[in-house]
């Protein structure tokens, strides 16, 4: 007799259960970002446009530091039809061996930053390739790579797309090339359906903030309006190299240490202690492992999840030194002030990089610039410019810590107009930059960093460091009007002072000027010299410059108003 199930005539085997089970399938990385496309930063053809630029950008200047090559690169935008541009970005770095090609540009989750703690623009090993899906899921077009890695190599070309189901590059064409122009280096072209506009999130904009806060790079960009324009380095210094470290053990979690210690090929625990991450010496080690209690001698491979939990705890009762943290390379206040010199015309500037600090055992630094008053908007709320590893971030300007941190402090006392919790009001604008061996973004689309407390309060004591010098020179300028206003009364009755004097004292009509001079004389003794402040005194503006990438002040409201809405 066959079986039933309750209220149902049919053979077990074609339960409702049996039949979900006939559609679980394993779901490819490539096919959910297909889909979630939006958590990647192309929910719309605007920013679409803007992140497959930035994507390319940041690999080709995270490629030429790594190879300490002052990076040149070449930035094309073509509109091929309405809505439709092809996108053609060069570098000169170092190039990509040819085998790698088709998994680095064709294939989800790969690439060299993930693994390691560095400080790099990318970091994920997913910007280059989700790029490459977007572009051939809007126009069916391949990718176009070219690469060469030395003047004695010829250059490789290929022609590639992204299997979606299974996460794996299609190559449609794999040949060699002619490229003499160049010793190496890598080309990358994409069409891609998109949307090119001006304003504060336009891929102009984002350009110019690169090229400010990367010194040391050339970029030749052109526009689709065929407007080249040539972003000459400023420095032929290269910034600091990034030293690559080990994780903290503090920031380690149970998962992580499991794992760590299934891959490893140290051969006892105090040997994987002190080799797999930093500030591990003989003696912390030692340490760890006798408040752990487990010997030192122990074999990784006997390790079960009951002693990496003993691990843990031995880690938390041990003091371990911080991360060491030369392995950041901050912008410095020398050069985010000059920046924003460059680019606003104000009267005051300051800029403050804090001392290393650490989140989850990741040291990382802020740096925050300001520029006040000048050509600013003072009914406006103040502008906020937001930059992670160097890299510029234009959306999701009021998600994030850097919103938080500057809502969270007191402007009042520094001069500026805020209601309640609310970012000020002002003639302002405020730079942040975090540098950080791994950022922590609030999503795969890299447009904001996520409030971890140790970064929040790194970010509010340096905007409090600006915001006391600003606010004395906010105080210093009221108190120089309120005199300047004082002395502008008593100045009007110098004159009737004077004739009151010829009257009284008999004096000619002819000396009033110089009885107006002497009285103004005893003015200024009287009451010191006023400072001039206040004036704006900033050779390094360039107006040119500052206008690459502005448009309309209403499309920008409206612009804005959008973001709002969508965030
Ligand atoms: N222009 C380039 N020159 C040399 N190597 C490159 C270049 N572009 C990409 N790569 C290599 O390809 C890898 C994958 O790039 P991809 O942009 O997908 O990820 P990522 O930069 O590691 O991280 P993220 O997803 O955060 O951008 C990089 O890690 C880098 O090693
Ligand atoms: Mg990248």
């Amino acid at each position: 007799m066959s079986q039933t199930t309750l209220g149902d005539s049919k053979p077990k085997h074609s339960t409702k259960a049996d039949e979900m089970a006939t559609k679980q399938r394993d779901i490819s990385v490539a096919a959910f970002f297909e889909k979630n496309r939006h958590l990647l930063g192309f929910d719309n053809p605007r920013k679409a446009l803007l992140t497959t630029i930035k994507e390319g950008v940041d690999n080709s200047l995270d490629a030429c530091e790594e190879a300490n090559i002052l990076p040149e690169l070449i930035v094309e935008i073509i509109e091929l039809s309405e809505n439709r541009f092809r996108v053609i970005m060069e570098d000169n770095g170092p190039g990509i061996v040819k085998e790698q090609v088709p998994k680095i540009f064709a294939r989800l989750l790969y690439g060299s930053k993930f693994h390691k703690l560095a400080q790099s623009r990318g970091q994920q090993g997913i910007g280059i390739s989700a790029s490459v899906m977007y572009g051939h899921l809007t126009t069916g077009k391949p990718a176009k790579i070219t690469s060469k890695i030395g003047p004695n190599h010829p250059a490789h070309y290929y022609e590639l797309h992204i299997d979606t189901d299974k996460n794996k590059p299609i190559i449609s064409k794999d040949e060699e090339k002619e490229w003499n122009h160049k010793d190496h280096g890598t080309r990358v072209e994409l069409d891609l359906e998109g949307s090119y506009n001006k304003g504060k999130q336009s891929v102009d904009q984002y350009i110019k903030e690169t090229a400010i806060t990367n010194p040391h790079c050339t970029i030749i960009y052109t526009n689709p309006k065929a407007e080249q324009i040539i972003f000459a380095r400023a420095t032929d210094t290269m910034p600091e190299k990034a030293k690559e470290i080990q994780p903290h053990p503090y920031g380690i979690e149970l998962g992580m240490l499991i794992r760590m210690i299934a891959s490893t090929e140290t051969r006892t625990l105090q040997s994987f202690l002190t080799t797999e991450f930093s500030r591990v010496g003989a003696g912390t080690a030692k340490e760890i492992c006798e408040h752990a209690k487990l010997l030192p001698q122990t074999k990784p491979r006997s390790i079960n999840r009951e002693m990496a939990e003993k691990i843990m705890m031995g880690i938390k009762k041990t003091k371990i030194i911080s991360p060491p943290t030369d392995c950041i390379s901050p912008i410095t206040e020398e050069l985010l002030e000059k920046g924003l010199r460059k680019e606003i015309n104000a009267e005051f500037y300051t800029a403050v990089t804090r001392p290393p600090a650490v989140y989850r055992g990741n040291p990382f630094v802020i740096e925050v610039g300001i520029a006040y008053g000048g050509d600013q908007p003072g009914d406006k709320p103040v502008s906020l410019m937001r930059y992670a590893n160097r890299v510029p971030l234009q959306y999701s300007q009021g998600a994030g810590a850097v919103a938080k941190a500057v809502s969270a402090t007191k402007w009042k006392s520094y001069g500026l107009q805020q209601s309640g919790s609310n970012i000020p009001t002002g003639p302002m604008t405020i730079a942040v930059h975090i540098a950080s061996v791994w950022v922590p973004f609030t999503s795969e689309s890299k447009e904001a960093i996520a409030s971890y407390p140790e970064i929040l309060k790194e970010m509010k004591l340096a905007i409090q460091e600006c915001g006391r010098k600003l606010g004395s020179y906010v105080n210093k300028k009221k108190k120089v009007g309120f005199e300047l206003k004082k002395r502008g009364y008593i100045e009007k009755y110098i004159p009737h002072v004077s004739q009151a004097l010829i009257e009284l004292l008999g004096l000619k009509d002819s000396e009033e000027e110089s009885l107006n001079d002497h009285l103004k004389e005893i003015l200024e003794e009287q009451r010191g010299k006023v400072e001039e402040v206040g004036k704006i005194d900033n050779p390094d503006f360039d107006e040119e410059f500052a206008n690459i990438g502005k448009e309309d002040p209403e499309d920008e409201e409206e612009d804005l108003e959008e973001e709002n809405e969508r965030s």
